[in-house]
């Protein structure tokens, strides 16, 4: 497969203590496209796609081998600055964790962790770029001051998506982002997800199928800790490598 590299991973392994989560994954995920990480429950999805941006060091008696390559910098190097790789490589969760304050300061919060904009015209501007990029700035704008905790869950996704956009990331990671809504936001979540490939490098968790078939450009089928196969979507969809893929994906396990 052709296409230009943003991350990848060399022999990489992930231990919780004495037990193997991720067996020797080597994945190549492409520059802004979105790959979709498949699998059944349990399978390391969540703990690969938290390798990106090392949020599994907050994890205790975890043990990590091989090596991440972002842009060519690998990351697994102590002297990796985590806040600016955590900011490079944004991350949105399965339930919106929208801070119990305001729309505006929840937007305003990485800002100010980061130091990012002092300036309180530039801090609106930022703002005001971030929502109307979700899609919610014309109905949010005259309420900056409400609690975020008011807004919809579809809202709350898409703030959530604002709040990491605003810190100008290259790479969102999304994890089960849609698993709280209903279809019709899942839908529109999953819109707004394409539109955003043409800017940032997005890797989606499901579970869901038909939502890595509908929203993805390429694919990972993830099995007991290690990557069955990955390529583009419509190849693993109509006509996968491995039986092991055409078994989960014609829903005989998971
Ligand atoms: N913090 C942890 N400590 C110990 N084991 C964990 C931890 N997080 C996940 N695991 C185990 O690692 C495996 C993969 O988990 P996870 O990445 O959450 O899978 P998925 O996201 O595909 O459901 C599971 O067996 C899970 O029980
Ligand atoms: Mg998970």
């Amino acid at each position: 497969m052709e296409y230009e590299t943003k991350i990848e991973t060399w022999n990489l392994n992930l231990y919780y203590g004495d037990f193997l989560a991720l067996k020797n994954v080597n994945i190549r995920i492409p520059h802004r496209n979105i790959t979709a990480i498949i699998g059944p429950s349990g399978c390391g999805k969540s703990t690969l796609l938290r390798c990106f941006n090392r949020m599994n060091d907050l994890v205790e008696h975890i043990k990590v081998e091989g090596k991440i390559f972002i842009e060519g910098q690998n990351i697994l190097v102590p002297t990796t600055d985590l806040i600016y790789l955590r900011r490079k490589v944004g991350m949105v969760f399965q339930r919106p964790n929208v801070f119990d304050l305001s729309i505006y300061n929840n937007l305003r919060f990485g800002l100010r962790i980061h130091r990012m904009l002092k300036n309180k015209n530039d801090i609106m501007q930022a703002i005001e770029n971030g929502l109307e990029h979700v899609g919610l700035w014309k109905e949010l704008k005259d309420k900056l001051r409400k609690n975020a905790r008011t807004l919809s869950l579809e809202q709350q996704q898409r703030l959530c998506i604002a709040r990491v956009l605003i810190l100008k990331p290259d790479i969102i990671l999304l994890d089960e982002p849609c698993s709280a809504l209903d279809p019709v936001s899942t839908l529109k979540i999953e819109e707004l997800l394409r539109a955003l490939r043409t800017e940032y490098s997005l890797v989606i968790v499901t579970h869901n199928m038909q939502q890595a078939a509908r929203v993805s450009d390429y694919t990972g089928f993830l099995y007991l800790g290690q990557l069955v196969e990955f390529g583009d979507t419509d190849q693993i969809f109509t006509n996968p490598k491995e039986k092991l893929t055409e078994n989960y994906i014609s829903g005989h396990f998971g």
